[in-house]
């Protein structure tokens, strides 16, 4: 009994060849979908920019429009929220010191003056380019009351190290009351 094994050697080759053809097209699918995915995504942020762009002409901030200078700071809007507009300008934010409330949405507007800037606020994830002709905006919520520093993060010429804000987070009711009789809010008030 020299040959035990009941399996034809034929048989088992042509079972490797299904197996070994079914495995090609999980692959092949598998790169497919990839592909699809590398179209869809490309195609989708093509057409779909990460964020709105807002533009706005630099040379004009002062003068007219959302961010003259007595629009600047904190703004408590109608929903409640608070909108806060910032300029960045070589080499300083205004206002310096920005503050807010606590456990409210906040919205941040922020444009450039002059040159590329950056902003990102420590212990939070707020972080983006401050560009002259463009507005960055972002929403944000700060849980509790505290300090933060607010340093441009984008060399912008030879007092780069020297430009930074602080933001200054309140109580809610802190806020209303400084709120109650004034349009806009910066640390001063
Ligand atoms: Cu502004 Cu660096």
């Amino acid at each position: 009994m020299a040959q035990v094994s009941s399996a034809d050697p034929h048989d088992s080759a042509e079972q490797a060849a299904r197996i070994e053809k079914r495995w090609a097209i999980v692959i092949v699918g598998i790169m497919a979908l990839l592909v699809a995915v590398t179209i869809f995504t490309g195609l989708h942020w093509a057409m779909m920019p990460p964020s709105r762009v807002e533009t706005i002409d630099p040379s004009t901030l002062h003068v007219s429009g959302e961010f003259v200078e007595s629009n600047l700071g904190s703004a408590v809007e109608a929903n409640g929220s608070v909108t806060v507009r910032i300029i960045g300008q070589q080499y300083s934010f205004t206002p310096q010191c920005i503050v807010v409330p606590a456990k409210t949405p906040i919205v941040f507007r922020v444009t450039s003056a002059d040159v590329v800037h950056g902003m990102l606020i420590t212990g939070t994830n707020i972080n983006s380019m401050v560009e002259p002709g463009y507005i960055a905006t972002f929403k944000t919520e700060f849980d509790q009351p505290g300090n933060h520093l607010m340093p441009c993060h984008e060399f912008c010429g030879v007092g780069h190290e020297a430009m930074w804000a602080n933001v200054k987070v309140v109580d809610k009711d802190v806020f209303a009351k400084m709120a109650a009789n004034t349009r806009r809010l910066s640390c001063d008030l």
